[in-house]
């Protein structure tokens, strides 16, 4: 069958692709902003489309069963409204025009990458944006899968690897807040496993499923994980988050800026979840951090 992955050169996207091409012989179509760009050498069709356009998405979407939705506005979590990089505009906004192109297209199933913490009406703008996502890929009817991953690292990821980073080569090791704010850090290989099992199982028709490590963990926590792995132990330093939101405020004149307040708040938010009926249903137990790490960490 055909199955289009859109934001398919991501960090998750190209996993995903490259899961499908190792394990089945569907017709592996992406969408990108640069089609020039085919890290695949040809093995997938490369279509050039943008959140929120639904006639480059619509020419994406032709004769397509299947849609796999992982786009995500870049330099994530700082948003760019000058730029139209907003939770609201790309995650939400976009993902219900995607969802309403695909339908309109004889799609049959939605997969979408949404997040931990979504379907509750938090209030914070992801949430809201993934709230209005989800809600939006409901009422088309199609067949859907809602995945709700918590902190997802891999080799080709920019947050837990910019701790990894700071482990390697700073004498501390900075965190933002108080280093006990939970997370369920999820290696991006499971993820993918999961996301193409939704593609392809025939009973994933109306799943809302939280995807997350097996361990819940802190941040302090995860980051002695790395350092065990590392074999470097360095002291931490933790950040007050209000001395941050401040200490962040002359980024904003930056084209592309590290941090933002609304962007700490991402990072440091508190969600729980509960990784067990994923695994229950993928039927493969989700890997502990620290063997996540010796995959891919030298
Ligand atoms: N990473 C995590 O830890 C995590 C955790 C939970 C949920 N998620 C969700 O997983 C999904 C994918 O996240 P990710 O981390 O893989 O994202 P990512 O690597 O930052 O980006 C995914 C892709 O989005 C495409 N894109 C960006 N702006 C676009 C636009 N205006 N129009 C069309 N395509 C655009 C880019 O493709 P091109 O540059 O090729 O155009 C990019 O490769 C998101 O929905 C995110 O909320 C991620």
């Amino acid at each position: 069958m055909r199955i289009v992955v859109t934001g398919g050169t991501g960090f998750i996207g190209r996993e995903v692709v490259e899961r499908l091409l190792e394990t089945g012989d569907d017709e592996v179509v992406v969408t990108t902003r640069h089609p020039d760009r085919d890290p695949w050498g040809g093995r997938v069709r490369l279509v050039q489309a943008y959140a929120g356009d639904h006639v480059s998405l619509g020419k994406a979407f032709m004769g397509a069963a299947v849609v796999v939705h992982a786009i995500q506005f870049p330099n994530h979590p700082v948003e760019d409204p000058a730029k139209g990089r907003t939770y609201l505009e790309v995650d939400g906004r976009g993902t219900t025009l995607a969802a309403q192109t695909a339908k309109k297209l004889g799609v049959r199933r939605f997969v979408y990458l949404s997040g931990a913490g979504a379907g509750q009406g938090r209030p914070q703008p992801w949430f809201q944006a993934k709230d209005m996502a989800e809600a939006a890929i409901v009422a088309t009817g199609m067949e859907h899968v809602l995945l709700r991953p918590s902190w997802i690292y891999g080799p080709r990821d920019r947050s837990m690897n910019r701790f990894v980073s700071f482990c390697r080569h700073l004498p501390v090791v900075p965190v933002i807040g108080n280093g006990r704010t939970p997370v369920y850090p999820v290696y991006v290989k499971d993820v993918a496993r999961c996301v193409v099992e939704s593609a392809r199982r025939e009973d994933a028709t109306a799943r809302k499923l939280d995807l997350g490590g097996p361990q819940r963990m802190t941040m302090d926590e995860v980051i002695r994980a790395i350092q065990d792995v590392l074999g470097r132990r360095r002291p931490l330093l933790h950040h007050p988050v209000g001395l941050m939101k401040l200490l962040v405020l002359p980024m904003k004149v930056m084209p592309e800026p590290m941090l933002s307040s609304s962007a700490i708040d991402f990072i440091t938010q508190e969600v729980e979840l509960d990784p067990r009926p994923a695994m229950d249903y993928f039927g493969f137990p989700f890997r502990p951090l620290a063997e996540g790490l010796r995959e891919y960490l030298p």
